[in-house]
């Protein structure tokens, strides 16, 4: 797991997965932060995030199909938790049909704080993990 500085490689990874409107030159000057997972140097997953104050605001996380179910998520996860816990509040959304996305955030103690809906209808769940 490395914390590292963003570049294209991490835009492209994204964008091979998700549908996003935010430009590479946007995603290179916002401050998010990106943690990775490489497997012999190339990339196999990462979460982005931006520190606010007291709280870890987690974007995208993606892991690659071949090593989804493997662990790396999670990994990353309590990766991202341990680099900023005892102090910080970690904050994410995920889409209510986003089942193992949810897994993972129970796993890690992050609960429902609210609920609103996503652009294209679905519901969008605002999760939390407290800091002690
Ligand atoms: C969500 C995602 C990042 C999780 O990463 P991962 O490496 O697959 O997750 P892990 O292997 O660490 O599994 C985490 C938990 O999810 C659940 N899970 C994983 N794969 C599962 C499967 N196929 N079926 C049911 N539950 C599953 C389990 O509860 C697991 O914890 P456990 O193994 O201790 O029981 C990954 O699946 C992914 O990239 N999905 C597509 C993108 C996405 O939806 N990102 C999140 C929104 S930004």
């Amino acid at each position: 797991m490395k914390h590292e500085i963003k570049t294209e490689e991490h835009y492209n990874f994204l964008k091979s997965y998700f549908t996003f409107n935010t430009s590479l030159e946007d995603y290179l000057k916002s401050s998010s932060q990106v943690l990775c997972c490489r497997k012999d140097e190339q990339l196999i997953g990462l979460t982005c995030f931006k520190i606010i104050d007291n709280y870890v605001r987690i974007y995208y996380s993606l892991i690659k199909e071949d090593y989804r179910g493997q662990g790396f998520g999670s990994e990353l996860r309590a990766t991202l938790i341990d680099m900023y816990h005892p102090k910080t509040i970690f904050i994410t959304a995920v889409r209510e049909s986003n089942i193992i996305n949810r897994k993972l955030l129970k796993k890690f103690d992050f609960i429902e704080i609210d609920r609103t809906v996503y652009s294209d209808g679905e519901v969008k769940l605002i999760m939390k993990r407290d800091g002690t």
